[in-house]
């Protein structure tokens, strides 16, 4: 028998060979995204970790320090962790680790940009609902191959407008493929962020 992958995850096998990798934001569970997943490709199978760290008792993808001020140390180590976990299940479910995308929100999303930035073989492409610029990584990686999508709000209290920008910047001169967009909303997620990823998907991603 495979050992079996070791973060706290659903797991829904799909019809097509694309998986999407579900990161949930601070205080969420791995229950919390997989009808969002649905709605964007109900094709797609589905992986959704649970965060491993606890704060006041909510689950989340790494420590902060503060709202915004994050522990690099424990974000770069987490990230990797999220990235071996990702080779594992992805060899363990047989699905396909050259068709996974990334779907995050918030803290979810934070962690994902992480992973393009830290482990850049790993994804495919990457929605980011509400991301900020995690880390800025020693050497630039290559993302020439990587597609993403940012989608923000504009009255949203936690990612500036300028922070967003910034971090499309630092993935653009990685290479990647970025297209950013702000909507009428605060940091939550709304119809609007959701008709775009799935038409983004469809349209840049297949
Ligand atoms: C984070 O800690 O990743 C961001 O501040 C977003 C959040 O989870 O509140």
């Amino acid at each position: 028998m495979r050992p079996q992958p070791d973060f706290i995850h659903e797991f829904v096998p799909g019809k097509s060979d694309r998986t999407l990798l579900l990161l949930h934001g601070t205080g969420g569970s791995e229950r919390d995204l997989v009808p969002l997943g649905q709605e964007l490709d109900p094709n797609a199978s589905l992986l959704s970790p649970r965060g491993k760290t606890l704060e006041n008792g909510m689950p989340r993808f790494f420590r902060r320090l503060a709202e915004g001020v994050f522990d690099l140390e424990d974000l770069r180590k987490r990230t990797n962790e999220l990235a071996d976990f990702l080779i594992s299940a992805a060899k363990h479910y047989e699905i396909d680790n050259k068709q996974i995308v990334a779907v995050g929100y918030s803290n979810g999303a934070n962690i994902a940009a992480s992973m393009l930035l830290v482990r850049p073989e790993i994804l495919s492409a990457a929605i980011l609902f509400r991301a900020m610029v995690p880390l800025v990584p020693e050497t630039t990686p290559d993302l020439s191959a990587t597609r993403v999508l940012i989608s923000e709000g504009d009255d949203d209290p936690i990612v500036s407008a300028a922070e967003a920008g910034r971090l499309a910047g630092l993935l653009r001169r990685a290479g990647a493929d970025v297209t950013i967009r702000f909507f009428q909303s605060g940091h939550e997620l709304t119809t609007d962020d959701v008709d775009l990823a799935r038409e983004w998907l469809t349209r840049v991603v297949d």
